[in-house]
Parts: C-alpha cells; sequence; structure tokens
C-alpha cells in the first residue's frame, strides 16, 4: 500500500476505536491489550521503555503478525522522544539501536522488521531534519502504518467472504482477527464482514496448543460477535473435516516467501494437509506486510523456538510432564505453496503459481526485495 494514499483525515477515521494497540493520550506510551489475560480479563498496558516493549513482545502479551509491527512502530516513537541528539545524524543511530533491539523479540514474523525498518529508514531518508521534526515523522508513520493495516484487512475480508457461501463450516487455526491486526483482522475478517451482511458461518475453532490463541482469543473475539463457533483440540481437525462439516479452512500467516510457502502458528502445515486429504479449500490470509521476497522458499524462514514450560507446565495447575523431559518447542512451521488453494490479500486473490502471482500483484515490492 502506498503510504501517499492516505489523507492525515482518512488515518484519523481508520485508526478512530482500535484498542488493541494505541497511543496512550498524553503519547507517553504504547497501550495494549494484555492478550495474556484474555478473556478472563481485559487488562490494559502502558508500555513506556524499550525493555517494556520488548517483553510485551516476546511474552505475547501483544501478538499477531500485524499487531507486533504496529506495536514495534508505535514504540519507535515513544522511544524517539526522549533521544538526546543534536542533529538528524546522531537521532538516526540511536533510532538504529532501539530497532535492533525490539527486532530481536520475536524473529519468525516478518511484519515487525518491515515496520521497524520503516521507521528507520524514513529518519534516514531526511537526516538533514531536526530530531523535533524527525520525531513528528514517526508518529505519524507509526499512525500510517496501523491505518494501512485497517484499509488492508478491510480488504482482504472484501475478497475474503467472496469465497464463502451463506451456511460455510470454516475452520481456522490460532488468532488472525482483531486483536492481532486492525479492526477486521485478516482470516477471521471475512467471518465478521459476512456477519455484518447477515451471513452465517459456522467455526471450528482450533484450541491451538501449546499456547491456545485459539481457545481464548479466536473463540472469544467469535463469541462476542456472535459468530456460531465451536472450540476443538487440535487433533479433532481431521474428524470435523472428514464429518463434512467444513467448506474451506481460513488461516493467516506470519511470513509469507516469494513462492508462497507460509510461516503460520505451529500445527497449520498439518490442518493444510488435512485438507488436502478432505479436498477442502485451504486458505492463507494476510497483508502485503506479511509477504517477504528476501525469502525465497520456506526454507530461508527463522522459526522461533520457545521455553518447554509452555508445553510442559503452562496452563495446567501442576507440571503435566517429568521435570526433566525434552521437549521441542517451534513457535511456527510452514505449510508448503503446493497445500494453499489461495493466498488472500488486499490486492486480490492469488492463486499458484505463487512465485508470479504475489510478484504481479506487488511488482514494487518483488523489485526492491522487501
Ligand atoms: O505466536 P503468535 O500468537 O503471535 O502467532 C500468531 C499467528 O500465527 C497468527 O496466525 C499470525 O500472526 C497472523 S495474525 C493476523
Amino acid at each position: 500500500m502506498d503510504r501517499e494514499n492516505l489523507s492525515e483525515e482518512a488515518v484519523s477515521e481508520l485508526l478512530s476505536g482500535i484498542e488493541n494497540v494505541r497511543l496512550n493520550e498524553e503519547e507517553t506510551a504504547v497501550v495494549i491489550i494484555d492478550q495474556t489475560k484474555l478473556p478472563g480479563k481485559t487488562e490494559y498496558l502502558e508500555l513506556k521503555t524499550a525493555e517494556e516493549l520488548y517483553d510485551a513482545i516476546f511474552e505475547l502479551k501483544v501478538r499477531g503478525a500485524p499487531a507486533i509491527g504496529i506495536c514495534a512502530a508505535y514504540g519507535m516513537y515513544i522511544l524517539s522522544k526522549r533521544i538526546r541528539a543534536e542533529n538528524g545524524l546522531q537521532f538516526y543511530e540511536k533510532c538504529k539501536e532501539h530497532a535492533a533491539y525490539l527486532n530481536a523479540s520475536r524473529p519468525t514474523a516478518v511484519n515487525l522488521s518491515w515496520a521497524l525498518h520503516r521507521m528507520e529508514r524514513l529518519v534516514e531518508e531526511n537526516l538533514s531534519h531536526t530530531p523535533a521534526e524527525l520525531t513528528e515523522m514517526l508518529r505519524q508513520e507509526g499512525r500510517r502504518i496501523q491505518a494501512e493495516d485497517a484499509a488492508m484487512c478491510r480488504a482482504i475480508s472484501e475478497y475474503g467472504v467472496s469465497l464463502l457461501r451463506e451456511g460455510d463450516g470454516i475452520l481456522t487455526h490460532c488468532n488472525a482477527g482483531p486483536l492481532a491486526t486492525s479492526r477486521y483482522g485478516t482470516a477471521l475478517g471475512p467471518l465478521f464482514l459476512g456477519k455484518e451482511r447477515g451471513m452465517h458461518f459456522h467455526v471450528f475453532s482450533d484450541e491451538t496448543r501449546p499456547l491456545l490463541q485459539g481457545a481464548r482469543l479466536t473463540s472469544y473475539e467469535l463469541e462476542q460477535a456472535g459468530i456460531d463457533v465451536t472450540l476443538i483440540c487440535d487433533n479433532m481437525a481431521s474428524i470435523v473435516m472428514k464429518n463434512g462439516w467444513v467448506q474451506a479452512c481460513m488461516v493467516g500467516c506470519d511470513r509469507i516467501a516469494a513462492n508462497g510457502d507460509t510461516a503460520n502458528k505451529i500445527g497449520t502445515s498439518g490442518v493444510a494437509i488435512l485438507a488436502k486429504h478432505y479436498g477442502i479449500p485451504f486458505y492463507v490470509l494476510g497483508p502485503s506486510s506479511t509477504i517477504d521476497f528476501q525469502c525465497k522458499t520456506g526454507e530461508d524462514i527463522e522459526i522461533e523456538q520457545r521455553n518447554p514450560d509452555e508445553i510442559k507446565s503452562k496452563f495446567y495447575a501442576r507440571p503435566m510432564a517429568p521435570e526433566s523431559v525434552k521437549c521441542y518447542n517451534p513457535a511456527f512451521d510452514v505449510t508448503d505453496h503446493t497445500l494453499i488453494s489461495a493466498i488472500i490479500t488486499e490486492r486480490g486473490i492469488l492463486r499458484a503459481p505463487f512465485e508470479s502471482s504475489l510478484a504481479e500483484a506487488f511488482p514494487e515490492r518483488a523489485g526492491a526485495g522487501r
């Protein structure tokens, strides 16, 4: 999306009412909904320091690829307000340090580095400006990144809903709704939009072990919106497909390689394999900020490994595994492009071969590498 396209008025309009990630009124902190507390408690956190921002992203208090990019972008603005620099170059050096630090919080979702790179580049391209002017530019850029995300989610939702019919059963994995993005979400966007238009869907939400984003967040968001949702354990996806209850799978994404291979929450590739077996379309929905043309294939995507305690003890009243047992806890897997029926972006429904459909839909990005 071209940043020149959105007027300040359009940005404000797109941002109105967005609660999951925003600036506080005094613009001294990034405010997030602590997603680790949902659905039991809606608690807002104010993130003021680089460490607080890093920890909130690392601990998944704010999560979902677009949301962490937006949080980091606003974070750069908040941190830039405290930079003591005499000129643009000194200011830029400090910005680079902040960006590198925040970027280390999570490796797989490209939206994080994409947003940080965009903030950093803006400063680099305007070194002749004063630190105060550059700070204001960062403020506006953070707002634009979030507004563009809201617009992209809306467009994705429109394309997505065109693939669904009244009464369809949809299976989704992890959480790619408003909490993870801006307003409609990506994978859940077509369901919210369809609902607004009077359509009815039956959604199966994988609980999404080990961190339960499906149980805690997706079923919560859908229930709140009055959409029929049934929570299932991840290992029940096969039976609901076999029963004929699923007409389409819709998932979000954390990084799409140039050939269409897609990293998303661990377990997504298994859903795609099952969908192929049962002849069910498998759709990946994501904004262009999730496409990484620098990754030629999924082999180039770094997969985040997380603490074994997430498997052994988190969410249990007492540990459920021998204390010393080895664990393998990758947070994401890569779905092979051959399993994907379509990638739905803000520029349309892209089909195989993805190498050319992605490059044709986003020529400016494919050429530039990112
Ligand atoms: O570890 P998480 O919860 O941040 O993982 C999130 C996902 O895998 C989502 O499906 C993805 O970020 C898309 S959000 C629109």
